[in-house]
């Protein structure tokens, strides 16, 4: 990766300010397909709103919802289709963008006990500066961070989604699957067909996280897809620089649950301690 993209995603998350101007979050080739789709925007048929309602109402707070509006209004969002997974800290959606291509919704939810952990992640980070108190701030700070740390994995060229858009705390990514049917998590795999070759796709992409500078910090057969035979690793909001004073312990933690997880399937896996000599002085 080019030093140049290299600041830009470690540039200071001191601004809680939230960037609303899409235009510089899509390429140019995006940017250019905005402008065309202002023009065809008319012919679009206008999308039934309310779908919104029975997607996300009861869950989310009105300052969600509201935002949730202004994304379908801008068209940022198309079509809420429906839920994949609702977590303690955020649910993730299925829908489709303005094209009617699937894109998956991570919603975080804005609540104070999630804020008060999530802060544990964010002091130490040189990334961030100023950290506030109020627990909306720091969820925000932390969907942003996410988005950050799959910009900067995309562009490493790890298997991660694509990232597509924050606001506040509603990022958009790339949707891992077939149809309507989501990409599986390795965890709830019973046959893997290739465990050696999954476990060296794996292995390397902690390495080749750690050289873009970056820990992922919650890497499991929890937060792995499995799509086509390749490997998808979703989940990277607590990921933290490799200068993060606690980067070392969550790299050791991300080699045991992966080593533990392939051993059970055969796998010879290195000591973990020649693991993380050999990734941390490379
Ligand atoms: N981009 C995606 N495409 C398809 N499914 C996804 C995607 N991101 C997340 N999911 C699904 O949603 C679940 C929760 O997402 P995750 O980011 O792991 O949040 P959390 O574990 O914090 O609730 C995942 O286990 C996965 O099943
Ligand atoms: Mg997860």
């Amino acid at each position: 990766m080019d030093e140049e993209n290299r600041e830009e995603d470690f540039e200071s998350f001191e601004d809680s300010e939230i960037d609303e101007d899409i235009a510089d979050k899509y390429s140019a080739e995006d940017t250019r397909n905005l402008e065309k789709n202002k023009i065809d925007k008319r012919r679009i048929k206008k999308k039934d709103q309310t779908s919104i309602h029975l997607a996300v109402d009861s869950v989310f707070d009105e300052r969600t919802i509201f935002l949730l509006r202004k994304l379908l209004d801008k068209q940022i969002i198309g079509e809420f289709i429906g839920i994949i997974n609702a977590g303690k800290e955020a649910n993730v959606y299925l829908a489709y963008d303005k094209d009617e291509n699937e894109i998956a919704i991570k919603i975080y939810k804005i609540d104070s006990n999630t804020s008060r952990w999530m802060r544990n992640y964010i002091i130490g980070d040189p990334r961030f500066k100023k950290i506030g108190r109020n627990p909306a701030q720091i969820i925000f700070l932390w969907a942003k961070k996410e988005y950050k740390n799959l910009k900067l994995a995309y562009r490493a060229g790890l298997s991660v989604p694509r990232p597509i858009y924050v606001n506040k705390n509603v990022l958009i990514m790339e949707y891992i699957g077939e149809g309507a049917t989501p990409a599986p998590l390795l965890k709830s795999l019973k046959h893997l067909e290739d465990p050696e070759t999954l476990f060296n796709v794996v292995y390397d992409f902690i390495k080749r996280l750690y050289k873009a500078g970056l820990v992922h910090g919650d890497l499991s057969e929890f937060n792995i897809l499995l799509i086509a035979q390749r490997p998808v690793v979703i989940d990277i909001s607590q990921g933290v620089s490799v200068d993060h004073p606690k980067s070392d312990q969550f790299l050791i933690r991300d080699l045991k649950n992966v080593f533990n997880y392939f051993e059970k399937y055969g796998i010879k896996t290195p000591k973990i301690e020649n693991a993380f000599y050999e990734i941390i002085e490379n």
